[in-house]
């Protein structure tokens, strides 16, 4: 490909480049084309060497019993079958838990849900392994499951110490309040639904090596786990991963079983071996969003002002801790979304549920936390016949220091409030005001279809919760050509992670994007990373890229400085050139200059992020970097006879800072939106009665479709520069928008509260399914009834 040396000759030599940038564009994703044509190398289409066999997991098909024997004849003879391996098959530590080792790889005696991998088939085929799987024999000694969050609870069966965080007297404040609201919300679980299942393909190299090509968010603690299972260190162990399709939370943990059993397979037989799971397999066998059941009160004033809050929430955290820990802190750091919470008590606990170990989802309990309160808010307007925006305004956090409203429950103080001039811009670009009346005007005449609005806000932590987390590393390689190769420890899902350091480092070197190629992640080019997640991959990585770049500018600086007597200062990059004064230099031929005199063409880079602070006992600190705020209106018609429904239109604002790349960031808001949308409407997961989950396909499983998005979608980006240092004023995009579609939810909650005037809080439930809709439709004129 001779485009790239193209691009350098036809950049001209511009006069004024002061106006020249690559960060701040609308650059297409650096792999759109590749996709679309369907070049783009996903785990499954890399090239398979020779000798590569299959495997295939056998899943316990009770959700909690003793192992009384396993009969694997029938398997062993299966067609195709080179071996089957157990939990006694593993050289190392049989675990692939993220922080607390209490998941197994494979079952080792118990099984702790439907689901459950208890041993693997390694087979010639794919299809030959998954045949013979099925053909074992259990004897299982069944024991008593407990199957909801609610049933957890009472039974005290968590997987880690209840949360409890105060503030305040919240006995006092409620004394003092002239209302309550008093009630309890059950908000389902959401299964990731990555296009990509999750895959592994380990392939043994000399001396004990084990190349994990891999599906996964995290790289490097694949390499933990794989090195422990195999009972090797981590340096023997490479793991890669190029892009996913998908991962959304779903592959920050739990991608660890399928590297583990791929590289376990693949180390006992010393061939490549590759683990692919299809679609029923993963949805039965991984961990989904939690789902999680609120207990609340509210004590607020006559202006709707809310005074004190007690919540008590528990997630569905599964059989074993996973991240449920941080998920939670993150729900109970984000209970008070945009609103000043002056005496709140919050308790958290995780649920130890005989069900699949729930996992991070895009919003990683922030969507949990903050529905809860937007809940409330919504029963507080209604109660008092108020415009639930009014309500929502009332309790902002304060504009400044003077209104004394701006440290959150945990104890970090909002700096960078921006949702009242936010709320206000979308209030009037979406015309929220006058459709209220259009929509009463048409309800009145329209008995059957209903029509609802709501404007819900958000503002969003940035920053892993987990201090130590906040770091990255990137390595930039300058060839003597010119071109420039990254490697970072973000990984691409889809998010555009790669386009944005690129774009970072093309800015600092001042060459255009198209020279700067993004390489596979690799744990042997970036040591010891964190998992792309948090929305923090260009945050952290494109600072640490940043820093790389910036190390080699300045070297070249200082060649081309003393090249031409000048100072250092004074030298400028910019659209393929280096300048200084009437001097000036393709970035090409300075590379090449460079290289001839010795100067050091590549660098690495480090980033972490500074300021923060969390004492995970008492619950406080600032554990943000800073916040990203949005909010977005939705209108909705409700057809009140069979529950069904649709989105007309939905407006939303987001603060993306000084978005890196507002198309990528548009593409981001937009995705989550509607991913968040089917979260509290269609997609609902359901288990029987013996705790196997029977929504484990799309055809029991409704995530939105392209003709679920409404004809009128629109969605915009609010100018506002990032008062954090942030990579280059930037803000993150990737989970904060997935609350944005709250609004969807109270809409529809809006259009059945019409069938009573307003009058009643309609009891629905999130998903809002037809049925859930009907339900509540049948409450509300239950209600409606008994008051006559
Ligand atoms: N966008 C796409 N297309 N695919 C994904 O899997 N994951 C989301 C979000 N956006 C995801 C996505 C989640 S859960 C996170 S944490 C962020 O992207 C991670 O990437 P970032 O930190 O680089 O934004
Ligand atoms: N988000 C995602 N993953 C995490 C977090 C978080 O806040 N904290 C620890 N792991
Ligand atoms: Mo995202 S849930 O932090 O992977």
């Amino acid at each position: 490909m001779n485009t790239q040396n193209d691009a350098f000759l036809k950049a001209l030599n511009p006069t004024d480049t002061s106006a020249w940038k690559e960060v701040g564009k609308s650059h297409p994703h650096e792999s759109a084309i590749l996709h679309v044509v369907g070049e783009a190398t996903y785990t499954d289409d890399i090239a398979e060497s020779q000798g590569t066999l299959h495997a295939a997991l056998g899943l316990s098909q009770k959700a909690h019993a003793r192992i009384r024997s396993i009969n694997l004849d029938a398997v062993r003879s299966a067609v195709g079958v080179v071996d089957v391996l157990l939990a006694s098959d593993i050289p190392g530590v049989n675990d692939c838990g993220a922080i607390i080792h209490d998941d197994p790889i494979l079952a080792d005696g118990l099984v702790q849900y439907i689901g459950q991998p208890i041993f693997a088939v390694v087979a010639d085929s794919h299809d030959n392994a998954r045949r013979a799987v099925r053909k074992v024999v259990i004897d299982y000694e069944e024991l008593p499951a407990i199957l909801t969050p609610q049933a957890a609870h009472a039974a005290k069966s968590y997987v880690l110490p209840p949360m409890h965080l105060a503030r305040g007297d919240v006995k006092q404040a409620f004394e003092k309040a002239a209302h309550v609201v008093k009630g309890e919300l059950l908000v389902g679980g959401q299964e990731q639904f990555y296009l990509e299942g999750q895959i592994s393909y380990a392939i043994p190299k000399e001396g004990n090596g084990m190349l994990v090509l891999c599906s996964t968010q995290h790289p490097s603690e694949m390499q933990h786990h794989v090195a422990h299972a195999l009972g090797l260190h981590a340096h023997n162990i490479v793991v890669e991963c190029r892009r996913m399709g998908g991962g959304f939370g779903g592959k920050e943990s739990q991608s660890g079983l399928w590297a583990c059993v791929a590289a376990v397979c693949a180390q006992k037989l010393k061939r490549p071996v590759k683990l692919r799971a299809d679609r029923d397999d993963d949805m039965i066998v991984t961990g989904k969003r939690h789902c999680f059941h609120y207990d609340y009160e509210v004590g607020y004033d006559d202006n709707g002002l809310i005074l004190a809050a007690k919540v008590d929430m528990v997630s569905r955290a599964g059989f074993s801790a996973d991240l449920s820990a941080p998920v939670a802190t993150r729900a109970v750091c984000h209970f008070d979304n945009t609103y000043y919470l002056s005496d709140v008590d919050i308790r958290a606990a995780c649920g130890k549920t005989n069900t699949q170990s729930n996992t991070a989802f895009r919003g990683f309990g922030g969507p949990q936390g903050a529905i809860a309160i937007e809940y409330i808010v919504d029963e507080i307007a209604r109660n008092l016949g108020r415009d639930a925006l009014d309500i929502r305004k009332v309790n902002f956090y304060g504009r400044n220091d003077e209104e004394g409203r701006n440290v959150t429950q945990y104890g970090q103080k909002v700096v960078d409030n921006v949702i009242h001039e936010l709320v206000a811009e979308l209030e009037d670009t979406s015309e929220y005001r006058q459709r209220r009346m259009d929509i009463a005007a048409f309800n009145a005449t329209s008995p059957v279809l209903k029509k609802g609005l709501a404007l819900t806000p958000l503002k969003f932590g940035i920053a892993f919760n987990v201090t130590h987390l906040n770091q990255a590393g990137a390595l930039v390689h300058v060839y003597t050509d010119g071109s420039v190769l990254v490697n970072h420890g973000g990984t691409e899902m889809g998010q555009g992670v790669n386009t944005k350091v690129a774009q970072v480092v093309a800015h600092e070197l001042g060459v255009p994007l198209e020279n700067v190629r993004v390489s596979a992640t690799d744990t042997s080019k970036i040591a010891n990373t964190s998992a792309t997640a948090a929305s923090t991959g260009a945050d952290l990585n494109g600072k640490a890229a940043q820093d790389a770049a910036n190390k080699i500018r300045q070297r070249l600086a200082e060649f081309f400085a003393k090249l031409h007597n000048g100072e250092v200062t004074a030298v400028t990059f910019a659209a393929g050139f280096i300048q200084l004064g009437e001097h000036s230099m393709s970035f090409a031929d300075l590379a090449q200059k460079a290289y001839l005199a010795r100067v050091q063409l590549w660098s690495d880079g480090f980033y972490a992020t500074p300021g923060l602070s969390w004492d995970s006992k008492t619950m406080n600190g600032s554990p943000f970097s800073y916040y990203a705020y949005g909010a977005s209106v939705s209108e909705v018609i409700v057809d009140t006879l069979t529950g069904e429904w649709r989105l007309l239109r939905a407006d939303s604002l987001y603060d993306a800072g000084n978005s890196l790349n507002p198309a990528i960031d548009i593409g981001q808001v937009e995705g989550a939106f509607i991913q968040g949308m089917g979260w509290l409407t269609t997609e609902e997961l359901w288990w029987n009665k013996d705790g196997k989950l029977m929504t484990h396909a799309p055809s029991t499983y409704k995530i939105p479709g392209v003709s679920d998005c409404p004809k009128d979608f629109r969605t915009n980006l609010f100018k506002n520069r990032n008062v954090a240092d942030s990579i280059h004023r930037s803000k993150a995009v990737g989970e904060p928008p997935l609350l944005l579609p709250f609004s969807v939810f109270f809409a529809i909650r809006d259009a059945i509260a019409s069938v009573a005037d307003y009058r009643f809080n309609p009891p629905l439930q999130a998903p809002a399914t037809s049925e859930a809709i009907l339900k509540a439709l049948t409450a509300v004129e239950e209600m409606a009834a008994q008051s006559i």
